[in-house]
């Protein structure tokens, strides 16, 4: 895995991704599936919707803690396995062999095989729409990761991936962020 700049943060999370959530608590990791997830500004906060019906949220909670992780199409059949699994019973890194590496600034792994993981610290959490702020505190991009789409749950039990791409940069220059 390799460092990106933190800018390239929104890159990653502005296509509203399917993403998977890594924690860290009592002395054990635990990954979830989140779809529900956003940029919210240039400086690198962005949310995730969950609550406490989910394991990994008193970890988040409680930690402050986490690492979004962005799967491609090779992992989409393991992302919905992580969100068909709780962590309450369920070791999900054993039972769907799966690789972790350590972070740097957080106890959350890093998840093997995804295309990016962003380190994150909870900054805020609005109970009464179930919204957790990240920071994103780095980013490292996988690059043996061949497949770079970003995969999108469509809310029905179907999934797409990225496809055409239009590049509007030159109209865009003004209002584009610095490092991006
Ligand atoms: C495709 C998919 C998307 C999901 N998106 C979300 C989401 O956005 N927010 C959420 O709270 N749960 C979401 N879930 C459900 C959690 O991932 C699921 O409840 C998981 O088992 C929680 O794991 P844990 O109990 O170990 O924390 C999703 C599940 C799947 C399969």
């Amino acid at each position: 895995m390799k460092l990106l700049p933190v800018e390239t943060a929104l890159t990653f999370i502005e296509p509203g991704p399917l993403t998977l959530v890594t924690t860290f608590d009592a002395k054990k990791p635990n990954v979830m599936t989140i779809s529900w997830t956003a940029a919210i500004d240039f400086n690198q906060h962005i949310l995730l919707a969950t609550g406490p019906w989910n394991y990994s949220f008193n970890a988040l909670i409680k930690t402050k803690e986490c690492v979004v992780c962005i799967p491609g199409p090779a992992m989409l059949k393991t992302a919905v396995k992580i969100g068909m699994l709780s962590g309450q019973t369920t070791d999900k890194f054993q039972k769907l062999h799966l690789k972790t590496y350590p972070a740097q600034q957080v106890k959350a792994p890093l998840l093997g095989g995804c295309i990016a993981c962003l380190e994150c610290r909870v900054t805020d959490y609005i109970a009464s729409y179930g919204l957790v702020i990240l920071q994103v505190l780095c980013v490292w991009k996988n690059e043996r990761c061949r497949d770079t789409r970003l995969l999108h749950a469509v809310g029905d039990g179907t999934f797409t991936a990225d496809g055409e791409k239009f590049c509007l940069r030159p109209l865009m220059k003004a209002k584009l962020p610095p490092g991006l």
